[in-house]
């Protein structure tokens, strides 16, 4: 090694220092489901047997996902998230789950989700309790990072209900993240520090990407249009910000995937699959597996919109461009290919042409001198061969969503 390269290396370990979490997970966006949005806080298992939080409903997700396609798309994780526990501690302070609804307690089911090649995700919060009133991991961080390893959890999502103090969250997310480390288990970590922060100062993003995996920003993801373009919204006017800090190992998290529910129209649950594969973020869904019309779970499992998602340049994509009722995103993929979505907000009429000139992109560098272009919703099309000055007529849908990639070309 050459003097200066040695410098080099020296000067690059000094600079900078490796990440706190440093459990090389997540390199791309994880994939999985989670029940809150669709089953809530629902503990009244007399009454609603199938509908309630218990371990059947996360034995029967895990068999789902298995059997139905899920697995082989992708999605990963089975993830609880809150009520699970008892409301107290047991005689050695850990936590523990509750009895009637789970018997069988975590690790049993941890082992059930494993052997069937599946991770399991649990949830607890940074605070004293967890937003429905469930103990939480505040002065337990270790005994807790301790017991889920000990059960074999593989995700953890902490939120951030009941701090006593707001500067309190930095600190309480951050000493989870050792504690998780010092485990030795690879666990993945969900946080909600910055959706907690932001309304007293902007959050650091360089702090939150040391200490997480995932991280939650903005407002809890409902069954509705509104609430999905809340989100889209919220992520567009702070992309400045929020950007940056995505990338392989940590993500911004614009929370649950609502498609094969109630809310949404088809094209808007297109509109939904196609952003968060442009936005990079982690696909967990909350729906119910074991009634999923099929024409959502094709969607949920399109491996062209999955490949967008998990592509590994990890780069999260932009809203480049709103104008005339429509929204234009781009995002940058691994060998030099580009993704584009165009979003119809239009809530009146029918389908709508838009007029996509290749030389006109903020990005058009991809189509000079020529580029292959394919759409991925809202059918699969190749487009073929295109130059600078082709234009491409896409129909967009009333809330719905184009999604094509542009391929360039070689110049010869
Ligand atoms: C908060 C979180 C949600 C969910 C609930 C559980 O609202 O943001 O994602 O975990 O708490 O109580």
């Amino acid at each position: 090694m050459s003097q200066a390269v040695a410098v080099a290396l020296l000067l690059s370990l000094t600079v900078r220092p490796s990440r706190p979490l440093d459990n090389g997970l997540a390199l791309t966006p994880t994939m999985g489901w989670l029940h809150w949005e669709r089953f809530m806080c629902n503990v009244d298992c007399a009454l609603e047997p199938d509908n309630c939080v218990r371990e059947e409903l996360f034995m029967q997700m895990a068999d789902r996902m298995v059997e139905d396609g899920w697995k082989d798309a992708g999605y990963e994780f089975v993830c609880i998230d809150d009520c699970w526990p008892a409301r107290q501690r047991d005689a050695q302070g850990r936590l523990q789950a509750d009895p009637a609804r789970f018997p069988s307690g975590i690790k049993k089911l941890a082992n059930y989700v494993h052997a069937k090649g599946l991770k399991l995700g649990i949830y607890s919060d940074v605070g004293t309790r967890t937003c429905a009133g469930y103990p939480g991991s505040l002065g337990h961080f270790e005994t807790d990072a301790e017991t889920f390893a000990d059960w074999g959890v593989d995700l953890l999502k902490l939120d951030g209900c009941n701090v006593p103090n707001w500067t309190l969250l930095a600190e309480g997310y951050k000493n989870m993240s050792k504690a998780l480390n010092q485990t030795g288990r690879g666990i993945v970590y969900s946080c909600e520090w910055p959706l907690y922060e932001w309304p007293y100062t902007q959050p650091n993003y360089t702090a939150i990407r040391d200490t997480c995996n995932q991280w939650r920003n903005s407002g809890d993801v409902y069954d509705s249009w509104s609430s999905v373009t809340g989100i889209l919204d919220w992520a567009a006017s702070h992309q400045k910000t929020i950007t940056p800090a995505a990338g392989p190992g940590g993500w911004n998290d614009p929370d649950m995937l609502v498609l094969g529910n109630f809310g949404l129209s088809y094209d808007q649950q297109q509109t939904q699959m196609a952003l968060w594969a442009m936005m990079a973020a982690p696909l967990i869904m909350s729906n119910d597996l074991r009634n999923i019309c099929p024409r959502s779970r094709e969607l949920l499992q399109n491996p062209h919109v999955i490949a967008v998602n998990q592509d590994p340049l990890g780069r999260q994509g932009v809203r480049v461009a709103s104008a005339a009722g429509f929204e234009l995103w781009e995002r940058p993929l691994s060998r030099d290919r580009l993704a584009l979505a165009v979003l119809n907000r239009q809530e009146i009429g029918g389908p709508r042409l838009f007029p996509l000139v290749l030389a006109t992109l903020p990005s058009s560098s991809y189509c000079d001198p020529r580029c292959n272009v394919t759409q991925i919703l809202p059918e699969y099309r190749e487009l073929g061969v295109q130059d600078l000055f082709s234009k491409l007529l896409l129909q967009v849908n009333p809330t719905g969503t184009a999604l094509i990639t542009l391929t360039p070309l070689k110049k010869h």
